[in-house]
Formats: structure tokens, sequence, C-alpha cells
């Protein structure tokens, strides 16, 4: 359901986009601009990483990404950015940070439009990034491929360490009763992205719990729920 939503939508862009530059080149032939809207939705989605003292180069002003905009709709429509590292459906996470499709229309336009500024007294404020560095957990939380759980876990989130870049990895866990849950299906991870798999709903594992599907010489933290009434995101 929500791929089929997002593939329609971006049918919709691509159109559209095309529309657009047939017509008109560098002309300005859009509303959407940079200070009321596009800066809005590159702090949501790319400014963790694209700004100063981040993991990529800024995005934050327009003067830093007016240059860009050509490559930003090549990633947008090739859905490599704002990267994620995992094939979607399996398991669910909270930190997802995919664009919507009416995000990325607006995006498309703008940049198709010519990427205009707008006022600049419109931009937002650029919010606070809290560092997502690697959490760190009780060192028995650290995985690898094949691990017993000797203690039960409830686990909050994941996150992957020394992944090889660019490969298909399943992992799952295989409860003591013959379950199976999925984990995190990391695809094309890469550490220079590396972020936290955060999960929607924690998930209880048992002791005698084994873990695998983690490649060799990499290993994961499972992050445990910290003790305490829920933070509610
Ligand atoms: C999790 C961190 C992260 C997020 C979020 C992110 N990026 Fe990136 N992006 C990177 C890194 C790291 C690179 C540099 C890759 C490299 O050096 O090859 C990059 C590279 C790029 C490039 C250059 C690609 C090229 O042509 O070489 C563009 C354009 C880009 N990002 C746009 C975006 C946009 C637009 C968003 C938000 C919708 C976004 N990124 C979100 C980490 C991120």
């Amino acid at each position: 359901m929500k791929t089929a939503s997002i593939r329609a939508g971006l049918a919709a862009v691509l159109l559209a986009g095309a529309a657009v530059t047939v017509e008109a080149h560098d002309a300005l032939t859009t509303s959407v601009n940079w200070s009321q809207t596009v800066s809005r939705i590159v702090y949501e989605r790319c400014a963790s990483c694209h700004r100063d003292g981040g993991t990529a180069f800024s995005l934050t002003t327009y003067a830093e990404a007016r240059p860009w905009a050509v490559a930003i709709r090549d990633e947008i429509f090739a859905r490599t950015m704002p990267p994620w590292g995992a094939v979607k459906g399996f398991g669910e996470f909270r930190n997802d940070r995919a664009m919507s499709p009416s995000q990325m229309n607006l995006m498309v336009s703008w940049i198709e439009g010519g990427a205009p500024e707008g006022d600049p007294e419109n931009v937002p404020e650029l919010p606070e990034f809290p560092p997502e560095s690697p959490p760190a957990p009780e060192p028995a939380s650290v995985v690898r491929n094949g691990a017993t759980l000797e203690n039960a876990i409830r686990v909050d989130g994941l996150f992957p360490r020394d992944i090889p870049d660019g490969g298909s990895y399943p992992i799952v866990a295989e409860l003591p009763d013959g379950r199976v849950e999925p984990l995190v299906w990391l695809y094309e991870y890469r550490n220079d992205y590396g972020h936290a798999f955060l999960l929607e709903t924690p998930l209880e594992l048992p002791a005698g719990t084994v873990i695998r599907g983690i490649p060799a010489g990499s290993s994961l933290a499972l992050m445990p729920r910290p003790a305490g009434p829920d933070p509610g995101d």
C-alpha cells in the first residue's frame, strides 16, 4: 500500500517535471521557493547530515543548496537521499526519514521551476540536531552473527557496526519457541550514513534468542528500552 502510493506519487512527479522542462528551461515557473517551503523540507529531511558539523556538505542556506539543485533532483528520483540503508517493510522504524510524495513533488517543482529563493525573511530557524552518534549500549547487547542472548532484553533500536558497504543482509531473531522475528534487512547500508534503526514498537527477546544474518566481521548493537515511562516520541 505505502509503496504503491509512493510510486504513484513519484510517477506524478516525473510527469509534472517533464512538462515543465519542455516549456521553460531555466525561467522561473514555480511558486514554490526556498525560503517559504523548500528550506523547511531540507531542515526536516536532510539537514541532520547536510549541515556544518554534519556528516555531509551543508545544504542549509539558499546559497549552499542552489548549486546542488540538479543533483538533488537526481537523488530524489533515484530515492537514494535521504539514505536509509534497509529494505522497507522488514521491521517498522519510527525514525525513517523518507520524504513524503508531496514533499518530493514540492522539491521537484522548485528545481524544475528554476529554484527561486523567495523572501529570505521567511526562512525558518535551523533546528537543533542532537548528535546521532552510536549509542553506548551494555557490552552484553552488542552481538555478532549466531550469538545467543544470555539475558532477556527489551529492544528499542538497532545500531549496525562495521557493515561492509553496499551489501544485502536480512537480520532476524530466532526465539526459543521457534518464532522468527525480522530485525532489519540492511540493504546498501553505508557506515558513513551510520544511524540507528529505532523500532516502532519495542521487541521482547527472551534469553536463548539467537541473532542471525549479521555479516562476518560486523556486529549489531541491540539498544535496550530505557527504564521508566514511555518518552512518547
Ligand atoms: C543520514 C545522512 C544523510 C541524510 C539525511 C541526507 N543525506 Fe545526502 N548525503 C549524505 C552523505 C554522507 C553524502 C555524501 C556521499 C558521498 O560523499 O558520496 C550525501 C550526498 C548527497 C548529494 C550528492 C550526491 C552526489 O551527486 O554526489 C546530494 C545531492 C544529497 N546528498 C542530497 C540530499 C537531500 C536532498 C537530502 C534530504 C532529502 C539528503 N541528501 C539527506 C548523507 C545524508
